[in-house]
């Protein structure tokens, strides 16, 4: 493989900039190898940004970077990255109860609302069994990968996230966790302040706790985050990072309104500022959901995202494959941090993951889930209606897995959550959302990890029936089964 694209390599020069190259079954007659090694060198020549991929159309030589339009000035970054500028030494807190909370099994009889990924049933598990399978009998299964990730894999990644963003801007990380994990640790040092989404992500908090930095909350309403208070926190903590759901945010569920994607980067850049885009639930859209935007890091000239992207969501949370994309001098950041805190991806997993997204049912499952979220959604908010007329749903989501709502009368979270487990209800309480006062009690309900529709109308039936706090006061007693 390695011959052939060094031969390719040598010979790009006869092709005009975005002239087509020979096609796979001609370079395969041609040098006499297999369409496995042509396309792993294609692969290989596009993460160098030396091709383009086009699926359908061929392979093309690429603009070179420095020419490229889209590619804009990143030599802000060299200052972003060195101001250290942290001020005071924050207490490094671990506290993973945040995160546990969506991976711990619930006791049995109680119904899971409080679960972050696909039940066993909605996950792809013959296609992953069959990816699996293939992919340890793939030539150099068991060997090293490069340490950014496969090439074929980082190409893939690419081109699902749109733009002009090319396999040679990818990492492979293991999930979204730690691909969060390495943009936080590249970006903020400890000390530092990052600007978060409030709500948001608890194990977005739990990890900027952990590497000693200090979330700053930044208020998201029904169409994202909010860009006057945005550049109201970059200038007041000077901070050098915004992470950001644009699409489908956890928990709220809403998409940052079109008006205000382009404000999000301009406040940021002008802040000289990276914004993490995480990407999560793009691949958990629902059927209703029409056209998606495109990914910040696509519209994004100047190297300001740093986007986050994982399969897990889709798949299951133990096809922990994800990737980062960046460009500039924070690309080499990103991967000296990667390799220093855990070398690569392990082969085999990165390996199944592009046979898994190349396999033809793969665009099969993601309609599924697709549909059965969607329904799965109707059916737990029809149900909250009627069985808890009293709960506020300010929005309904078109992608991702969760409700996000606030029992009426005032009271904390946590006496709602512990009412619902003695119903026979396990659901994730609002406080973790927010890194400072929250703005009243919220509660978290996920629909994406119980075995079916009918298990949504019972949990409803339990906390409507059940011992809930703000409709009679709460007996102690064993959880109902
Ligand atoms: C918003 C968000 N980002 C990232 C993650 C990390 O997921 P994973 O590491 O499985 O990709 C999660 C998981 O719940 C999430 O909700």
């Amino acid at each position: 493989m390695a011959e052939l694209a060094e031969s390719l390599r040598s010979e790009l020069d006869r092709y005009s900039v975005g002239g087509k190259l020979p096609s796979s079954r001609a370079l395969v007659e041609h040098y006499r190898v297999s369409p496995v090694t042509v396309s792993r060198a294609l692969a290989q020549l596009a993460a160098e940004g030396l091709v383009v991929t086009r699926p359908g159309a061929g392979v093309y030589r690429a603009r070179p970077r420095t020419h490229a339009p889209a590619a804009g000035d990143t030599s802000w970054q060299e200052v972003a990255l060195s101001a250290e500028g942290a001020g005071d030494v924050v207490p490094r807190s671990v506290d993973a109860t945040g995160v546990l909370s969506s991976l711990a099994a619930p006791p049995p009889g109680v119904i899971e609302l409080n679960g972050g990924y696909l039940h066993p049933s909605l996950q792809p598990e013959r296609a992953m069994a069959a990816a699996l399978a293939r992919a340890g009998r793939r030539p150099g299964a068991w060997g090293r990968p490069p340490v950014e990730g496969l090439p074929e894999l980082r190409d893939w990644f690419a081109r699902e996230i749109g733009g002009t963003v090319v396999a040679a801007d990818v990492l492979v990380t293991a999930g979204g966790q730690s691909a969060l994990a390495t943009a936080l640790r590249a970006l903020a040092p400890p000390g530092a302040p990052v600007l978060v989404e409030s709500p948001t992500y608890p194990g977005l908090l739990a990890l900027a706790r952990a590497s000693g930095c200090r979330p700053v909350p930044v208020p998201v309403d029904g169409e994202g985050v909010r860009p006057e208070l945005l550049a109201a926190a970059f200038e007041a903590t000077g901070a050098r990072v915004f992470v950001c759901q644009p699409l489908f945010q956890n928990p709220t569920g809403t998409v940052l309104a079109p008006g205000r994607r382009a404000e999000v980067l301009r406040i940021a850049r002008a802040a000289g500022a990276f914004v993490v885009e995480d990407d999560y639930a793009r691949s958990l859209a629902h059927e209703d959901a029409g056209p998606l935007p495109a990914t910040l890091a696509a519209e994004d000239a100047d190297g300001v995202v740093v986007h986050v992207r994982s399969l897990t969501k889709a798949t299951s949370p133990s096809l922990r494959v994800g990737a980062l994309a960046a460009r500039g001098p924070v690309v080499d950041r990103l991967r000296a941090i990667q390799v220093v805190d855990s070398f690569f991806v392990p082969r085999p997993l990165q390996e199944a993951a592009l046979e898994l997204v190349g396999a033809p049912a793969w665009p099969r499952h993601l309609r599924t889930v697709a549909a059965e979220l969607r329904h799965r959604r109707d059916v737990l908010a029809g149900a909250l209606r009627r069985e808890l007329p009293m709960l506020e749903l300010p929005h309904l989501p078109c992608g991702g897995y969760q409700l996000w709502v606030r029992p009426a009368r005032a009271g904390d979270d946590a006496d709602f959550v512990a009412a619902a487990l003695r119903a026979g209800v396990a659901v994730t309480p609002g406080r973790p959302y927010f890194c400072a006062e929250p703005p009243g009690p919220h509660v978290r309900l996920s629909f994406a990890g119980v075995s079916g529709p009918g298990e949504l109308v019972e949990a409803a039936r339990r906390l409507g029936a059940g011992p809930f706090p703000e409709a009679n006061p709460a007996p102690d007693g064993p959880p109902t089964p």
